[in-house]
């Protein structure tokens, strides 16, 4: 055993500097950082080292010896249950968006080095359970559950603080037999509702309108477009959620909309979110987008518009000139393979939008360095009572 893993299981007292993105709290031991759950900035707690390593180590909470005024006592009681699925119950709603925007400002001082980033709050979904799209696991019971934090064990939820109340219905009501994770979906327009066992498991008792397997499909309103989607194509996890993005990419994008510049692209498109509310109808549009499912849920979204669906990764495709590309990748974010394919664009307008801080300020760098400037960050709350965060950006080239 080395030096350092010698002080695994000891205890240490604390003092918290900040949150980071990933939703830890980061605090210094004898210069070390270490990171640790459940902990809010300013305040001073006693932990356990769990895990420590040359640069760093992470701490497991013991107590609070001094709490934050901005710590709040967990509004549901499956987090005391030990229930992974919102990680900031514990820090008051009213600062959670304002910490969100304090993690982003951190990421791109850092990791973009641009410390004077135009960062900026943007909108946020309300408190209440508005959730439509949710991934459960099947506990022991027989009922549908969540993943404990950190962990493959599951807790059976009664009744979840951000589920939308046609789901919850849901959970209340059926038994699982098997193993495995569910995806559970409905529409906040139509109140279809459909499961998708990823695995083994079989969900019984389902209620007679709600649809079964990966090719069952709602159909949701956003923005005045209604969209197919299907249950194997990622969609936004609430209708709220959706319309936000929407207004947050429409304000970006701008002018460069008007298709004057050159067509648009929808990179990393989904079922069409973007090209079907934000593009108007009439301007040439390509979506981009790797999943066979949300590949065909678009063309139907789609139909009737002057856009082409392209099933190929955004990274391997033969970039067109554009006037604007919107790029919505996945929490990895674009990497130097995407931006590469966003330079073939050579569009003036970029619209980026991260579903990660880091991965948001590593693409800026990218894009800054390849000639861009970064004219606007805006940070949206789109997962209250969780660290997930959402980063629309604009960028123009120089
Ligand atoms: C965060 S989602 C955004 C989808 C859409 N913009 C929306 O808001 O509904 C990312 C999408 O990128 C797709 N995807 C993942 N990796 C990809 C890649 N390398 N190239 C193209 N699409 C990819 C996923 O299937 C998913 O539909």
């Amino acid at each position: 055993m080395s030096g350092a893993d010698s002080t695994v299981g000891t205890r240490r007292e604390l003092h918290i500097e900040r949150l980071v993105a990933g939703g830890d709290a980061l605090a210094r031991d004898e210069g070390r950082v270490v990171f640790v759950d459940k902990a809010l900035p300013g305040e001073t707690i006693e932990a356990e080292l769990v895990e420590v390593k040359r640069d760093f180590a992470r701490a497991r909470m013991l107590r609070v010896t001094e709490a934050s005024p901005d710590r709040v006592v967990p509004p549901c009681r499956h987090v005391a249950e030990g229930c992974g699925g919102c990680d900031w119950q514990h820090l008051a709603a009213s600062m959670q968006h304002d910490a969100k925007v304090a993690v982003v400002r951190e990421a791109f001082a850092r990791t973009a080095r641009m410390p004077e980033a135009p960062i900026v709050r943007g909108g946020a979904v309300g408190h209440e359970a508005s959730r439509t799209t949710v991934r459960m696991a099947v506990t022991p019971n027989g009922r549908l559950g969540f993943r404990r934090a950190a962990s493959h064990d599951t807790v059976d939820i009664e009744r979840c603080l951000v589920m939308h109340p046609l789901l919850q219905e849901l959970v209340s009501s059926v038994g699982v037999r098997g193993e495995g994770e569910v995806t559970l979906r409905c529409s906040a327009a139509t109140g279809e509702r459909a499961v998708w066992s990823h695995d083994k498991a079989r969900v019984l008792g389902l209620p007679d309108d709600v649809a079964a397997g990966a090719a069952a499909v709602v159909h949701e309103d956003v923005a005045g477009a209604r969209l197919r989607v299907s249950m194997s194509s990622f969609f936004q996890a609430s209708l709220q959620a959706a319309e936000l993005l929407v207004d947050a990419v429409a304000r970006a994008a701008g002018d460069s909309l008007d298709g004057r510049d050159g067509i648009v692209v929808d990179g990393y498109g989904g079922v069409g979110l973007f090209a079907a509310t934000v593009v108007p109808i009439g301007v040439q549009c390509v979506l981009v987008e790797s999943s066979e499912s949300a590949c065909s849920d678009a063309y139907e979204n789609l139909r009737g518009r002057s856009a082409k669906v392209m099933h190929t990764r955004f990274e391997h495709w033969r970039a067109q000139r554009a006037g604007l590309v919107i790029v919505d990748p996945a929490r990895s974010g674009l990497g130097k393979p995407g931006v590469t394919t966003l330079l073939d664009t050579a569009a003036p307008t970029v619209v980026l939008v991260s579903c990660d801080a880091v991965a948001a300020a590593r693409d800026a760098r990218l894009l800054v360095d390849a000639g861009y400037d970064l004219v606007n960050a805006e940070v949206l709350d789109l997962f209250p009572h969780t660290h997930h965060v959402e980063v629309v950006s604009q960028f123009v080239m120089r």
